[in-house]
């Protein structure tokens, strides 16, 4: 049996990522603008690498019907326990898939969806192409692919930001880097993407920036105006120059209508 990562990391991920600022904002500044682009409930949603659900949980109380598909038994048991704690209905439209990524079509029967999500997964890949022809294997014709992945053009920001200049400055051409969760991390381009993804026969529709100000900052939860610094970020992901210079970007496309691609 493979070794695990996200034994390790889950805890790291769920319990802590995602309760700091940066982390409510990431939620909420991806969701809205997922909004913009999924078609009304109830539809269906792939979440590829989709660990403890916090993407697709909120989309499952909207009325969604998803499948949260990923490799690490971990991630899913953090998902089986969030899911506990939902009502019948939400539950009964929530499907969880051991199966790495790369096997998703087979893992789900074939079955096509409305939207694939795929976010913060492809920065762990050593290349982003198998995940994204996946992607454009397991959506439905004129349906949704959803990316959220590193931002290489913005690694010296970090470095730089814990006075690491040595690090700063080799940043600015660097792919990869060592993250916040201290695994070994992998940057793409939304221009890079964004070709695979035709490759795939998905058109890209759009792109966001999704966190800025509070990878900056340090905004401690007790005594930061969650809301008000969420709205900050919403409106910075979604304009020039400010979301081109967040750490990760939001990268949305829709399937060609032609099935077979
Ligand atoms: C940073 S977490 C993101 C989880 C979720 N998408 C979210 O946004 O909260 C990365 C997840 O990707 C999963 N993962 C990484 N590579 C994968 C692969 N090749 N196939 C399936 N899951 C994968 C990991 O197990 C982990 O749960």
């Amino acid at each position: 049996m493979v070794e695990d990562p996200w034994r390790a990391l889950a805890g790291p991920f769920v319990d802590d990522a995602y309760a700091t600022v940066k982390g409510r904002v990431r939620t909420f500044v991806l969701h809205r603008q997922l909004m913009r682009h999924l078609p009304p409930p109830p539809a269906t949603v792939l979440d590829l690498g989709g660990g403890a659900g916090h993407q697709s949980l909120p989309l499952a109380r909207l009325g969604y019907d998803v499948t949260v598909l990923d490799r690490s038994e971990a991630m899913l048991a953090r998902a089986e326990g969030r899911l506990a704690h939902e009502p019948d209905d939400v539950r009964s439209r929530v499907n969880l898939v051991r199966a790495s990524g790369e096997a998703a079509a087979d893992a789900t029967g074939g079955r096509r969806f409305a939207a694939v999500l795929c976010h913060g997964v492809l920065m762990y890949q050593p290349a982003p192409e198998p995940l994204v022809d996946v992607m454009g294997q397991c959506v439905e014709p004129g349906g949704v692919v959803s990316i959220m992945a590193l931002n290489a053009q913005t690694m010296a920001v970090r470095p730089a930001l814990e006075h690491r200049w040595a690090d700063a400055l080799t940043g600015f051409d660097a792919t990869t880097e060592i993250g916040v969760l201290g695994a070994q991390t992998r940057g793409d381009t939304v221009e890079h993407l964004s070709g695979l993804l035709q490759r795939a026969g998905v058109e890209p529709q759009a792109w966001y920036g999704v966190w800025l100000f509070s990878d900056w900052l340090d905004l401690p939860v007790g005594e930061t105006d969650v809301e008000a610094v969420a709205a900050v970020e919403l409106e910075a992901s979604l304009r020039d120059p400010y979301r081109q210079l967040s750490r990760v970007f939001h990268l949305v496309g829709t399937s060609r209508l032609q099935s077979g691609q």
